[in-house]
């Protein structure tokens, strides 16, 4: 053991002297109490209660002391260091309280003061009905597919085995928007022989689909539509369609029915069903006319004149549009082998389902843009 230090007296250490940590412990209070704010609280507790502080420094030299000293200067710096962790917690609790009503005062919100927000505005509910209406099918695994607004007569007529002469060219339906014969050195062979038009139908895209891909083909094509209809309740020259194609190997009537009913009761409910009126299209054998039970009545309106039903008119059933089973023409016009594959499709007005399925009086209100009509949709997506 190494006899005792004679030069240094451990009992007079000045940083231990009781004046001394008075002193030490008086300054550190004073700075606590004259701390503004938590900042310059945390400048404070690193000068007077850190490592490099006074009072630590004291309590360093403590453990040198004889025992007797060690005791006494221990309590004395014990105390001191405590009184200052004391003095900070205090002093912190108030300044962090003074900051929180500080905050509550300054970011406070007067919900009664006047907005000067630009209102929001709102889907068109015809785009969410086609998303919606997108999504009954992608989930049974059908693509989506678009064609152009701007369509060859090929594609929206020939393609599709309308004879020449069928009135639906006429251009009291068809927009024409190259005469037919017109420009002999377009580029693209089947669209120079004929006009070009805006589409009068989302039919056309039946004819890219096959066009474009390999069977089996499953798509679902909305898009916009037009025809040379006057502005009014019931018409208007720019409507939206949505299409469907299915073609594969063994699709009967019964797939084309089965689609259907899905396609009511995903959109409508549980037990709606579909049925199927004899009618004629060019591009379906047979051709079919499409109608739902009546979602609002249910066919109880049909001969019940205490129960009328404003929606079906109380015929019990909705028309919803044309199908039928792909007519074989229109696949050899495609280059596909019409003894291999079969296939069904549809099409339907979009406008005519968002009226019949929200109570819309008038066509026009759904081409006028006006977020009265739209906002109370609601902002589905
Ligand atoms: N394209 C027809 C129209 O606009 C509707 C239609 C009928 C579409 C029968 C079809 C179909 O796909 O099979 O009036």
């Amino acid at each position: 053991m190494s006899a005792p230090n004679k030069s240094y007296d451990p009992v007079e250490v000045e940083a231990l002297k009781p004046e001394e940590v008075a002193r030490v412990t008086e300054a550190a209070l004073a700075a606590i109490a004259a701390a503004p704010d938590l900042g310059a609280l945390r400048e404070v507790k690193i000068a007077h209660a850190g490592d490099r502080s006074p009072l630590a420094l004291a309590n360093r030299e403590i453990g040198a002391l004889p025992p007797q000293a060690k005791a006494e200067a221990g309590r004395r710096v014990g105390q001191a260091r405590g009184a200052v962790n004391k003095a900070l917690a205090a002093r912190q609790a108030e300044l962090e309280a003074e900051r929180d009503a500080r905050v509550l005062v300054e970011e406070a919100v007067d919900v009664t003061l006047p907005h000067d927000r630009v209102p929001a505005g709102a889907r068109h509910p015809i785009t969410t009905l086609a998303e919606r209406i997108e999504d009954v099918f992608t989930a049974m695994g059908y693509a989506v597919a678009e064609g152009p607004e701007v369509e060859t007569e090929w594609h929206n007529f020939d393609a599709l085995n309308f004879p020449p002469d069928h009135p639906a060219r006429e251009a009291q339906d068809t927009f024409f928007v190259r005469a037919p014969g017109g420009d002999r050195h377009a580029e693209d062979a089947r669209g120079s022989s004929s006009g070009v038009v805006l589409r009068t139908h989302t039919s056309p895209v039946q004819i890219r689909s096959l066009l474009d891909r390999e069977p089996p083909v499953y798509v679902v094509c909305p898009g916009r539509t037009f025809r040379t209809d006057e502005l009014d309740a019931t018409h208007t020259p720019v409507f939206h369609q949505v299409e469907l194609l299915a073609v594969d190997e063994g699709l009967t009537m019964a797939d084309l029915k089965g689609t259907l009913d899905h396609m009511v009761q995903a959109l409508f409910g549980e037990d709606m069903t579909t049925r199927l009126r004899p009618n004629f299209f060019p591009f379906t054998e047979p051709s079919a006319e499409m109608d739902m039970r009546c979602y609002v009545c249910r066919g109880a309106s049909v001969g019940n004149p205490d129960r009328p039903c404003r929606t079906c008119s109380s015929e019990g059933w909705i028309e919803l549009g044309g199908c039928g089973m792909v007519n074989p023409r229109v696949l050899v016009a495609c280059g596909v082998d019409p003894e291999r594959y079969s296939g069904f499709a549809f099409g339907f007005g979009i406008e005519r389902m968002l009226m019949f399925r929200h109570n819309v009086d008038d066509m026009r209100d759904m081409v006028e843009g006006d977020v009265r009509f739209t906002r109370p949709f609601g902002m589905e997506i």
